[in-house]
């Protein structure tokens, strides 16, 4: 993050919002009450050079720890999330590595021994449930620890589903264990070794190679702006209740 006053008058016309103090880095700044963490940091002069990515609330890359007055938490959050709180003391967390073990995934068998032996950090768990407090997204990480530590490892990939790699559980954890990277090697063993085939996506899959959709293709590729909005807002939508089935009257367009 750097300094900068561009933009900033930009952003001051929009908004007409009550002032409030915050402080970034330490030093004071009112911003109106209505924005973001990321978006105050921007209209006190600052320019995100990292620590922002999709400004949506995906990518993980804008984890913010701040204080309230009088408040002995310590608080974090997604910056692009977080609408500001008078007299909150901000800080952004800089990019910091954890250990990503190396494995050639396609060696792996998907059982929970495998996860045992590159992560065996694992059993350092003393489930204090720190992770799970700082986790912006509402993620049971400790759930989803405990689960693999049992050898669940589809519990531990649905439990840790809405994970967005901030982070900032491996920052808080007394057993040093980087979660969000066992998480993710947990859901690639799901979808991969646990999660059974689709069937009727090998099918179309197969149907798109023998050149089945090539005509209907061909048609829209050919058609102007209108005619194709035309023919999209015509389309025959799939009734809700369609099972394996079901099959349109016209599969040109499928
Ligand atoms: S910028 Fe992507 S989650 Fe905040």
């Amino acid at each position: 993050m750097s300094t900068t006053n561009e933009g900033s008058g930009a952003v001051a016309a929009k908004v007409e919002a009550k002032l409030i103090p915050i402080h970034v880095m330490g030093k004071r700044y009112e911003v109106p009450e209505s924005l973001t963490i990321m978006k105050a940091i921007e209209y006190a002069g600052y320019k995100y050079i990292r620590g922002c990515g999709c400004r949506g609330g995906v990518c993980g890359a804008c984890s913010t720890v701040y204080r309230k007055p009088g408040d002995y938490k310590i608080y974090t959050g997604l910056a692009c999330q977080t609408v500001v709180e008078p007299e909150m003391y901000l800080t952004q967390l800089p990019f910091y590595p954890a250990l990503r073990t190396t494995y050639e995934f396609s060696e792996l068998e998907g059982k929970p021994e495998e996860i045992f032996e590159l992560y065996p950090e694992l059993f350092r768990c003393v489930a204090c449930n720190a992770c799970t407090k700082v986790c912006p997204m509402d993620v049971e990480v400790l759930d989803y620890i405990s689960a693999l530590k049992r050898g669940d490892i589809k519990a531990a990939a649905e439990i840790s589903f809405d994970c967005i790699q901030c982070g900032l559980c491996a920052s808080r954890c007394f057993a040093e264990m980087p979660q969000y990277h066992i998480a993710q090697l947990a859901r690639r063993i799901n979808g991969a070794y646990l999660t059974p085939r689709a069937e009727h996506l090998k099918t179309m899959v197969a149907n798109i190679e023998a050149g089945r959709f090539a005509e209907g293709l061909n048609e829209l590729k050919a058609m102007d702006t209108d005619t194709l909005k035309k023919t999209y807002q015509e389309r025959e939508l799939e009734p809700a209740t369609a099972g394996d089935d079901w099959t349109p009257k016209d599969t040109r367009y499928l």
